[in-house]
């Protein structure tokens, strides 16, 4: 795309100071630049799979809570389900303020993330954390990944990544520590969940 495709100049009406009329802030002199709505893009791409992997991430643990709430490792799962709840709020918030559209799939994640939780805990404790755990690689793959996309200005964002993303590292630990890799057939289950993991990013990103 050529420079002269997009630039604004002050004299075209991007200069004025104050709001527009959609109520939108509008951009100070010379802050209209080539690759702006690339940039709007990429920031309603981030916030639609981020919203969609925590309402995920919490669905895959009310799947575990169903089948596990009332066993030893129930307390657990509760501490994990309640930090993806205050993730999910976060991002629910930010998709509002940012006007920004969640994933056409939320109706599938809110089935599949159930199932995958609760069929795992119905293999046992083992093969939950097993699930937990390679969830939580894949997210952390992907929080890190987004952090390094962020640019200055978006410092606050990035910040809220990366305090999730250290969550979402303790829940892997957590999962480590209760036997994940004791699960019988643990490669394979552990493959298989990240393949779906990464399916449904790739998915959330675009629909
Ligand atoms: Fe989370
Ligand atoms: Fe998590």
């Amino acid at each position: 795309m050529s420079s002269e495709d997009r630039t604004v100049s002050p004299a075209a009406g991007g200069a004025e100071a104050g709001g527009t009329e959609d109520g939108r802030p509008k951009a100070a002199p010379g802050t209209y630049l080539p690759g702006d709505l690339d940039r709007e893009a990429r920031l309603a791409r981030m916030l639609r799979v981020d919203h969609a992997g925590e309402y995920g991430a919490r669905r895959i643990y009310e799947g575990q809570l169903a089948v596990l709430g009332r066993s030893a490792a129930g307390p657990t799962i509760r501490h994990m389900h309640e930090q993806e709840a205050k993730h999910l709020e976060t991002f629910e918030r930010l998709i509002v303020e940012n006007r920004v559209r969640p994933t056409a799939l939320q109706p599938v994640w809110h089935i599949a993330g159930f199932a995958l939780g609760a069929a795992t805990a119905l293999m046992g404790e083992k093969a939950a954390m097993a699930c937990t755990v390679a969830v939580e690689e894949v997210i952390d793959e992907h929080y890190a990944r987004q952090a390094e996309q962020l640019e200055e200005d978006q410092a606050e964002l990035k910040e809220t990544i990366e305090t999730f993303r250290a969550e979402e590292l303790e829940h892997r630990d957590i999962g480590l520590e209760h036997g994940a890799e004791e699960t019988a057939g643990y490669e394979t289950l552990s493959g298989a969940i990240k393949a779906g993991s990464r399916l449904a990013i790739w998915l959330s990103e675009r629909f």
